[in-house]
């Protein structure tokens, strides 16, 4: 076993014992350009804790990490903030070392770590608000459901003010530093932008909901300790905040054009609505599909007020890769966008009206019904497209006004 690797000391009593995957580049479907961490932490109490493992294949690394600081074996509890598998994954075989350990879970993580794990082993219930002693110290656990996932909670250390959120206000982003304090902000605040677009935005009510709770109970909050990224040391009201305004989804007069194309007549179709919408006022992000991808789109919407969308017509479908596209961003769930869908098409050109419904699902209040053009765009044609996006362009800015 690599003996290399070394917890990080984050406070007097917590250490971070996780992993780095410096190679991931796909997290169910979310491009993850700068890889990921998985962040186990341990809590060095007179009952030792663990909050965490990281995903199976780490299992040594985060072993490894423990042992330069304790003994394995002398864990006593393993907090399961969430049974997704890049946290729970490596809780078999830990356990197989810490033999003793109790494992302790919210009520719906008790039968979600069954059925992930295969298990009948006893877990311990944490509800909303309870508590748990570790001797000279304690942990307070917040219901956290559906942030992100339906088992989530949050736990608190309350000697040292930190909190262990699971994946809330967490990143993909593999470094050597472990403090958000220490990254280069712009990539800290894009990567946690990314983050809450594409996992945490269909979520917004429930967080919403809790982050008004947390308010309430006044928490001496010195560090915020997610799954995933760097730890929030300063200020971590900060992230708190970013993810309030976040929950709100504010539009600003931004416009996401997003659009495959065959044979560059959609593309025409896109950069002359683009024009319009720029000349109408609007800052514009054009994302073809073929060179950006659809995690990317979901972080341009996280502040965008306009999504226009646009594809041909293929074998009387909508192009696949919009498909993909709209799915994705329909359970994502951003809401209050205006839009239009454009494409051009040869035949029967259903792409357009099967991009109307799917913006009709996601709730997309639209400007006119899609708008199609035969084969190539001709002047006419793109002249009716600058003025789709100077007609999108002023409904924004009234609305925004
Ligand atoms: Fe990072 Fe929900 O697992």
């Amino acid at each position: 076993m690599n003996s290399s690797f070394k917890a990080v000391k984050i406070t007097d009593r917590v250490y971070w014992v996780g992993a780095i995957d410096w190679e991931l580049r796909n997290f169910h479907g979310y491009r993850t350009s700068r890889g990921t961490s998985y962040n186990a932490y341990l809590i060095l109490a007179d009952e030792i804790t663990l909050v965490d493992t990281v995903r199976r294949p780490f299992f040594d690394e985060m072993i490894a990490r423990i042992r330069s600081v304790v003994d394995p074996t002398k864990i006593r509890h393993v907090i399961s903030t969430h049974s997704e598998l890049d946290h729970a994954g490596s809780l078999g075989p830990l356990l197989e070392v810490a033999t003793s350990a109790s494992v302790v879970a919210s009520a719906q993580g008790k039968s979600a770590l069954a059925a992930h794990l295969h298990w009948d082993r006893d877990v311990g219930v944490m509800a909303d608000g309870g508590r748990m002693s570790l001797g000279d110290a304690s942990l307070r656990f917040f219901e956290a459901r559906m942030l992100h996932w339906p088992d989530s909670m949050f736990a608190y250390l309350e000697e040292e003010g930190v909190l262990f959120s699971n994946d809330a206000f967490g990143m993909h982003l593999a470094s050597s530093a472990r403090f958000a304090d220490e990254l280069d902000a712009g990539i800290c605040n894009r990567e946690a932008a990314k983050y809450f677009a594409n996992i945490l935005l269909p979520f917004c009510g429930p967080l919403s909901k809790l982050l008004g709770e947390l308010e309430k109970t006044n928490l001496d909050l010195r560090l915020i300790a997610p799954d995933h990224g760097p730890v929030w040391r300063q200020k971590p009201e900060q992230i708190i905040e970013r993810y309030a305004r976040w929950a709100t989804r504010p539009s600003s007069a931004k416009a996401v054009v997003v659009f495959d194309s065959m044979w560059q007549s959609t593309d025409q179709m896109a950069r002359a609505i683009a024009d319009g919408l720029a000349q109408g006022g609007l800052q514009v992000e054009v994302m073809p599909l073929k060179a950006a991808h659809r995690s990317d789109v979901a972080t341009e919407l996280l502040d965008a007020g306009a999504l226009l969308v646009g594809s041909p017509t293929l074998n009387n479908q909508m192009y696949p890769t919009m498909v993909g596209l709209m799915s994705y961003l329909k359970g994502l769930r951003p809401q209050g966008l205006i839009g239009a869908a454009f494409g051009s098409y040869g035949w029967g050109g259903q792409g357009v009206a099967q991009l109307d419904k799917a913006l009709d699902e996601m709730g997309v209040e639209r400007v006119e019904k899609g708008l199609r053009v035969r084969y190539v765009p001709d002047g006419e044609a793109l002249a009716s497209c600058h003025a789709l996006g100077q007609r999108v362009a002023a409904r924004l800015k009234e609305k925004l006004a």
